[in-house]
């Protein structure tokens, strides 16, 4: 078990006794922000996988959506919401395999294998959308267009 499983009713206690060291308790066991996941759209064809070497990546539209896609291996692709967690922005994916995402309005990065925010004014990874590969294609799940 986490440090972040409480016991509610311990939990609860703390938030309702009104201390001051019921914050830094609390406070102490956060892991970090919550990832979302993108749920509920359909699967899409975005490009083909010999389009996107190993270790390349790419920010399109895809369906309705705007779509950070992360080549891992053969056959592992990390696709990403391209809407950056601090103020909206579209964050953009380098040439260079070895940046990170990078936001241009205020240079937040995230990192490629896990959408975290590692840098800038962001705090909140990016929102994950479920990806996968399919007879030559790399496939994301997102909204319909
Ligand atoms: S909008 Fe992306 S860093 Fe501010």
């Amino acid at each position: 078990m986490s440090c972040c499983q409480h016991n509610p009713s311990r939990r609860t206690f703390l938030a309702a006794s009104g201390l001051a060291t019921a914050a830094v308790t609390l406070g102490a066991c956060s892991s970090g922000p919550e990832q979302e996941t993108f749920s509920g759209g359909v699967r899409t064809q975005a490009l083909k996988l010999d389009e996107l070497p190993v270790g390349k990546a790419i920010q399109q539209a895809v369906g309705g959506d705007q779509i950070l896609i992360y080549r891992e291996s053969d056959e592992t692709v990390r696709a990403y919401s391209a809407v950056c967690t601090h103020q909206g922005c579209i964050v953009g994916a380098s040439e260079d395999t070895t940046d990170p995402f990078i936001c241009p309005c205020h240079s937040s990065k995230f990192d490629k294998t896990t959408g975290e925010a590692i840098a800038g004014p962001a705090q909140l990874p990016l929102t994950k959308h479920n990806a996968s590969t399919e007879d030559g294609w790399i496939l994301v799940e997102v909204e319909p267009k």
